[in-house]
């Protein structure tokens, strides 16, 4: 059988991760889970944007102020991205808007040395590009420590999330660079790349708009590149579906690369199969504003620090719970709330981004998504570690029951819960049909839902019945281990108690 491949993650070196990418890192992340539990072999991949000129200027800019690269946090590399970017923009800029406003001598003779540096660093940048690209060992080693700078926050970021992204899943922009000129070449020997005023193009026969593949100077483009990739998934890694998570505002770029894919004819497997090419386009996480989140001094978050809220707001509510004398959690040692504190704050965050319609835009609310009540990743968590302590209580009597007493369904609720656990299985698979995390939520809080229906109507600890006892015992054991079991597939932890 052939494999899936899960387009997930998509970071940029040199640049944080935001709650994009948490977007495309988490509902990838699920996909990949939900495909591999379906028994496909699935390949994560992760399509660093790590080449190009924009990355060479910022290399090149470090290089010039003896910047350490071995000790760079992300937060400088970062920084030091956006100043080579500025330096080149601006000072143009400035310099046309002088002229035209007509400032006095000074400001224009400032705004010359300026500009004067700005096209030095560039000169500069482009040197660089062109040595990294032709191997230069010192500057491709200098190269990977930026690469390694943002990587290690990532899997750091990605290990509190419980995304399963590690090294061997970056497979970036840089691992296709020889394949372009072949790239553009095999286009316009199968004559669907045209000239267009010294550039390449492809042309559609359906619409207007072609699509770039490489520049007048020469330069390849983030297109060129998706073809070579998608050529790769579908005939190297041989997956016979490709998935792209990746941000809606993307959805022309993937309609034209699929199309030419398609057009050319690597959407063909080694045995004549097509592939399906998909992009799952996500809408934007935005603020209480209902405008893109955005910091009180007016720049994007960072993943990590809406991460590090939701866990100590989850901590904060653990704790306040595990102080009531009957709570579960009553006495546990401070390391021991503190995990529970994190699986909390992790949940509720992935949980109201897998949960809310893939496409659509939703309002970050953090004291909406770390409540217990409600449709929150808390809710299925306490739901399952109700189960648990339940289970608990009853584990003396149940050593003397057999293993799988008939489960009674004598009762409408007993029959709802039941019911609620045989669509499992089709649930998983329709939300890999359909690549749609969204399907596994709401079935899990509906499952959740209908165990504190069928608890509140039929007594388990304190049936009178021994039989019928044993038999709503064992649905509470299956209704925790399909709880468990999805909250699984989304990334999100089960602790027993809460
Ligand atoms: N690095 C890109 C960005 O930040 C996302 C990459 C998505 N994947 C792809 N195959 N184009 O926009």
């Amino acid at each position: 059988t052939h494999a899936v491949t899960i387009d997930l993650c998509g970071v940029n070196v040199a640049k944080q991760l935001h709650v994009g990418h948490l977007r495309a890192t988490i509902i990838g992340d699920t996909l990949a889970r939900v495909h591999g539990r379906l028994g496909r072999k699935v390949w994560r991949e992760n399509h660093l944007g790590d080449w190009g000129l924009p990355i060479a200027m910022t290399l090149a800019a470090l290089r010039r102020t003896g910047t350490d690269l071995g000790s760079l946090t992300l937060e400088h590399l970062n920084a030091a991205y956006r100043a080579a970017q500025l330096e080149g923009r601006d000072a143009a800029a400035g310099l046309t808007a002088a002229r035209g406003t007509h400032a006095g001598p000074h400001r224009i003779a400032e705004l010359e040395a300026q500009n004067a540096g700005a096209a030095m660093a560039q000169e500069d940048a482009r040197a660089t590009l062109v040595r990294l690209q032709s191997g230069d060992a010192e500057l491709v080693a200098a190269w990977r420590l930026l690469i390694d700078c943002t990587m290690r926050e990532v899997f750091e970021t990605a290990e509190t999330l419980g995304v399963h992204l590690t090294a061997e899943h970056s497979r970036g922009e840089s691992f296709f660079r020889e394949e372009l000129g072949p790239t553009v070449e095999a286009f316009v020997n199968a004559g669907l790349g045209g000239e267009d005023d010294g550039a390449i193009v492809v042309r559609y026969p359906d619409r207007e708009r072609p699509m770039l593949i490489r520049k007048r100077d020469g330069g390849f483009l983030y297109a060129t590149t998706d073809l070579a990739a998608c050529r790769f998934r579908v005939q190297t890694l041989k997956s016979d579906r490709v998935v792209y998570v990746v941000d809606a505002r993307q959805r022309d770029h993937f309609k034209d690369v699929f199309d030419a894919v398609r057009m050319i004819g690597w959407d063909r497997l080694p045995d004549g199969t097509r592939a399906r090419l998909v992009h799952v386009p996500f809408g934007s996480v935005l603020g209480p504003d209902r405008k893109p989140l955005k910091t009180r001094s007016g720049e994007n978050f960072t993943l990590k620090a809406l991460l590090d809220e939701a866990i100590e707001r989850g901590t904060r509510e653990v704790r306040a719970r595990s102080a009531s004398p009957d709570s579960p959690t009553a006495g546990m040692a401070a390391d021991e709330l503190a995990a529970i504190g994190r699986a909390v704050g992790s949940a509720a965050v992935k949980y109201a981004d897998l949960g809310s319609d893939v496409t659509r835009d939703y309002v970050f609310d953090l004291d909406r998504m770390v409540s217990f009540e409600g449709d929150t990743g808390p809710y299925l968590q306490y739901a399952h570690a109700r189960i648990a302590g339940i289970l608990g209580k009853a584990l003396d009597a149940a050593a003397h029951a057999p293993a799988r007493p008939p489960v009674s369904v004598a009762e409408p609720a007993e029959r709802q819960l039941v019911l609620a656990i045989l669509r499992y299985p089709q649930v998983v698979r329709e939300v890999a049909e359909h690549n749609d995390p969204s399907r596994l939520c709401a079935y899990l809080h509906s499952l959740a839902t209908g165990f504190n229906g069928f608890y509140q109507q039929c007594p388990v600890l304190r049936c009178e019945d021994a039989a019928v006892r044993a038999g709503r015992l064992r649905l509470c054991a299956v209704a925790k281990h399909v709880l468990r079991d999805g909250l699984g597939l989304l990334g999100i932890a089960a602790p027993e108690r809460m």
